[in-house]
């Protein structure tokens, strides 16, 4: 039997998706606590530290984990109907499915779904990500060519790399001394992350980044946060000085590329970029807890380092591929959310306009069949092609809606743990460690990681 045909244990007919299989009252509730819930509670748009402290003592993301795979086991692996507080929601659970959601990204399935619009319009009102339609179209092609999309190294990387060497530096000596934590590491990050985008004018503007923090958090709470207009026209007017005199080595240099017509708003798309910077931040300092706890790991990412001119932009595929194992083990962007903007077919069933389609990418990078490498940390999918292979394994999404970003991350990331890697030795002192001996914990609260650095 496919799977779209398989009858559920409670199949209704009833509402706007017609004969896709509806989840049980009681699996609903579960699915509302177990996923939904947590996720909400850690903040999408930015993480709270209780809550990040709690979940990772919970482990909330194998319990949302095993609530899918179950419900996979017991509903059947295609598209499952679970209204949720009076949305129309479709959760996917299929590799296959979620592939073809993010192909037919933005059309039929759009992106900017109310609750992200409603979420992100905090501090990026007109981000390619909620837009839709011609407005669309010309922000992403913009974001692709100021961000250099399909090169590993962007035109600018020589700029990033010295930036990067010199602020990652300065918190390598100061780790050596005193250890390392999230919050001297955050510092450093923002200070490399503001001269990147913006400029070396940039590097102690840290009230910029404090007033977007304070706009992400009223992101939080999407649909149920009053938009905070006077707050975003301050914070605009703030970048706007500091993207108007960036140089032509800085990301936002880059946005004369495209199309800089009224439509296009381009410094309008630079607020993204510094939220989703957040999310490489904590990537990369994730990525430096697996190889503290996998010696041999950390040697072969120090033998790449080896003869490599950190000044100079490098390659360094093996760290790449860390810092993809640590979003495809944390992913930092754990539901990937569409709208339909038509009714869609799914087997035999049609689901109407408006439908929001889920896929919760914790699930699918740990649990979906395929990869035997689920609960490990093995860099080498992403370096022999099984990762390639697989469709669920998508941190950075697919499809004509793939971050833009993928590769200045990579660029930055990898730079970062080279500087931090290069003689010196870091060991995980908190109290949850990823190590080969045991699944990798589900869920790595970024705030408490801290290390212990010695050199050699
Ligand atoms: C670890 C770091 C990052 C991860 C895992 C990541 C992942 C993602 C994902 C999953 C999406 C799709 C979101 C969706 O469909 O709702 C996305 C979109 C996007 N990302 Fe990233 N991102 C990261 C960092 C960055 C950075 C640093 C930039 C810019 C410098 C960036 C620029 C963008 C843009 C502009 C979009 C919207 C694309 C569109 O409108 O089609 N990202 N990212």
């Amino acid at each position: 039997m496919p799977p779209h045909h398989i009858a559920p244990p409670d199949h209704r007919t009833a509402g706007t998706t017609g004969d896709l299989p509806r989840v049980r009252t009681a699996d609903e509730a579960r699915a509302a606590v177990r996923i939904l819930l947590p996720a909400l509670a850690e903040g999408v748009i930015r993480r709270r530290r209780w809550a990040m402290a709690t979940a990772e003592r919970l482990q909330a993301d194998r319990g949302a984990i095993d609530t899918l795979r179950d419900l996979r086991a017991r509903y059947g692996a295609g598209p499952l109907w679970l209204p949720a507080g009076g949305r129309s929601l479709v959760l996917l659970l299929d590799s296959g499915d979620l592939a073809r959601g993010l192909r037919e990204t933005p059309e039929p399935f759009s992106p900017a779904t109310p609750e992200k619009r409603r979420a992100l319009e905090q501090f990026q009102p007109h981000g390619s990500l909620i837009s839709r339609g011609a407005p669309r179209a010309v922000r992403r092609r913009l974001n692709e060519l100021a961000l250099d999309t399909p090169h590993p190294l962007h035109r600018v990387a020589p700029a990033v790399a010295g930036r990067v060497r010199e602020e990652a530096a300065e918190v390598a000596a100061r780790a050596t001394r005193d250890g390392l934590d999230w919050d001297l590491f955050a510092r450093g990050w923002w200070r490399s992350v503001r001269r990147i985008v913006l400029g070396d004018a940039a590097r102690d503007a840290h009230d910029l980044t404090r007033r977007l923090a304070g706009l992400r958090a009223a992101g939080n709470w999407s649909l149920l946060h009053p938009r905070r207009r006077l707050a975003r026209a301050e914070f605009l007017v703030r970048l706007q000085r500091y993207a108007f005199q960036a140089g032509a080595d800085t990301l936002a240099g880059q946005l004369h590329l495209g199309d800089t017509g009224p439509e296009a708003d381009p410094v309008g798309q630079v607020p993204h970029w510094l939220f989703a910077f957040d999310a490489a931040g904590m990537a990369t300092l994730r990525a430096l807890a697996l190889l503290a706890g996998h010696p041999e790991a950390a040697a072969r990412a120090r033998a790449e380092l080896t003869g490599a001119d950190l000044a100079a932009p490098a390659p360094l595929p093996f760290l790449r591929a860390c810092v993809l194992e640590s979003v495809r083990l944390w992913p930092t962007t754990p539901v990937l959310l569409r709208e339909s903007t038509e009714p869609t077919r799914w087997g035999d069933a049609t689901v109407s306009r408006g439908t929001a389609f889920a896929a919760f990418t914790p699930y699918f990078h740990r649990a979906e069949p395929g990869g035997s490498y689920g609960d490990r940390f093995e860099p080498d999918i992403w370096l022999d092609g099984r990762a390639a292979e697989n469709p669920a394994l998508v941190p950075f999404s697919a499809g004509p809606g793939v971050c833009p970003g993928e590769n200045v991350v990579l660029l930055t990331a990898s730079t970062w743990l080279g500087v931090l890697l290069s003689g010196r030795t870091f060991t995980l002192d908190s109290p949850v460690r990823p190590h080969p001996r045991a699944p990798i914990p589900a869920t790595l609260n970024h705030f408490g990681l801290r290390f212990t650095a010695r050199r050699g």
